[in-house]
């Protein structure tokens, strides 16, 4: 698998890495890049498969990390970064990647090994000691592996990677209000316990389709570090009875030490009971209802759900005591779509984005994804044809070509949905 950034590309080490790592490791020795590890323990190490990934620009390696595994516990052998790639935060990215591997592979220890800055002892010499060089020791404790990783596998939840809070682009107002409501609280339970706070338990989200519900449910986990759990009625449902299903899956997860729960197009398993809901449903209703507050007393967990329809919920569902917040998510507005179009554009020079802000009203990031990708297919299928004559084909899309394809795209929201969207927020918003 392979991370890639529009500065390098983070692939898994190769063996015909190893020239290039071995030499970035022995160059950047005397950069303060040194470990207590040596370069023979660093190919001991890559020869022998043990995790490793490699930085890679326009084809020439510029940095490296590598580990080695022993028991539960990993050991960061060495970060080696180029001299003219540091502190650009390849380091970090590179130790991100690095972790993951590692919790992949059932870690649970980090260990990170840096030699301490020389302090000779002066007193100590003269009575003929030698002064080994002291130690950092930097240890991190991975959340959800061992005993439990099993359990989470039979969940189908995962630990997802660690950045995806950044990835999300624009949404600024929202992102600030789940950090400071949501993320905080959980994040430093002690510290809000000193106010008074108590951490959320539970948390809704509501808005049109493709607005971003479903990536900020994988944000907040991926920022706390806690694994992700989603629930799907349809695969619930498979085992017959929806609502013993849902009962055995929140008795399994239980037992995970933390876990961020989330629940999808909720008003599928939770609508207005009484007329109008689909039959059966009503009882699984009343499950969830049930199952809230066991969930709600165990700590270091977040039940988050989404749908599109949040009228269309059973009211006692969300009442307080339930849900702590329901949480709007609307169309991104001028700022967050120029954000979420420089992501998608790549930040490519010459791409007018303040043409594309203005052409894509309405649009979602979906919306937005889709028509960037309309847009790289154009300017694809050019290079692939004859150049005109005179004319060079141009590498990526355009502004024509994303105006054209904004133009192809109708934005999933009407203005009617956003009205009704308004309506949601004054009726049942609660922030
Ligand atoms: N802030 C953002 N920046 C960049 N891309 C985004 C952002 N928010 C969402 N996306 C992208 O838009 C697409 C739709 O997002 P997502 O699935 O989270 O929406 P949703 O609200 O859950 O939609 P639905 O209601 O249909 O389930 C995804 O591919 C996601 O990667
Ligand atoms: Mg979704």
């Amino acid at each position: 698998m392979q991370v890639s950034t529009t500065e390098w590309l983070i692939h898994d080490y190769r063996e015909d890495d190893l020239a290039a790592v071995v030499h970035l490791i022995d160059t950047t020795a005397g950069l303060g890049q040194e470990s207590v590890f040596s370069l023979a323990e660093c190919i001991t190490a890559l020869t022998s498969r043990q995790p490793a990934v490699v930085a890679v620009s326009r084809g020439v390696p510029i940095g490296a990390a590598l580990a080695h595994l022993a028991g539960d516990r990993a050991w960061v052998m060495r970060i080696a970064i180029a001299p003219a790639w540091r502190g650009r935060g390849l380091a970090s990215a590179l130790l991100r990647e690095l972790e993951r591997r590692l919790v992949e592979r059932r870690v649970r220890r980090i260990a990170y090994v840096l030699p301490e800055e020389e302090q000779l002892g002066e007193g100590l010499q003269n009575a003929g000691y030698s002064r080994r060089p002291a130690v950092a020791y930097f240890e991190k404790t991975e959340p959800q592996h061992g005993p439990s990783a099993g359990l989470l596998e039979e969940l189908g939840g995962r630990v997802l990677p660690g950045d995806l809070w950044q990835k999300v682009a624009g949404m600024e107002a929202e992102k600030a209000l789940i950090e400071r409501r949501v993320v905080l609280p959980l994040a430093e339970p002690e510290r809000a316990a000193r106010h008074g706070v108590r951490p959320p338990r539970a948390v809704a989200l509501f808005g049109p389709p493709g607005t971003g519900k479903t990536t900020f449910a994988r944000a907040v986990a991926s920022r706390l570090g806690w694994p992700f759990v989603e629930l799907l009625p349809s695969r619930l449902a498979d085992e017959g009875n929806l609502a013993a299903a849902l009962r055995t899956a929140f008795a399994r997860i239980a037992e995970l030490e933390r876990v961020l729960v989330f629940v999808d197009e909720v008003e599928e398993i939770a609508p207005v009971r009484g007329e109008g809901a689909p039959g059966g449903m009503h009882g699984v209703t009343n499950e969830l209802l049930k199952l809230i507050p066991g969930f709600r007393e165990g700590e270091e967990r977040l039940l988050v759900c989404a749908t599109n329809s949040i009228r269309s919920l059973d009211p006692a569902f969300l009442r307080h005591g339930r849900f702590d917040y329901l949480i709007p998510i609307g169309t991104p507005d001028a700022a967050a779509r120029r954000a979420i179009w420089s992501r998608y554009t790549a930040g490519r020079a010459g791409v007018d984005l303040a043409a594309l802000v203005d052409a894509s009203g309405l649009f979602t990031p979906a919306d937005i994804e889709h028509a960037a990708r309309i847009a790289a297919q154009a300017a694809f299928e050019r290079d692939l044809g004859e150049p005109a004559e005179g004319q060079r084909a141009t590498v990526g899309a355009g502004t024509e070509d994303y105006l054209a394809a904004i133009a192809q795209c109708r934005p999933t929201v009407t203005p009617a949905m956003t009205a009704e969207f308004t309506a949601d927020i004054g009726s049942h918003a609660r922030v």
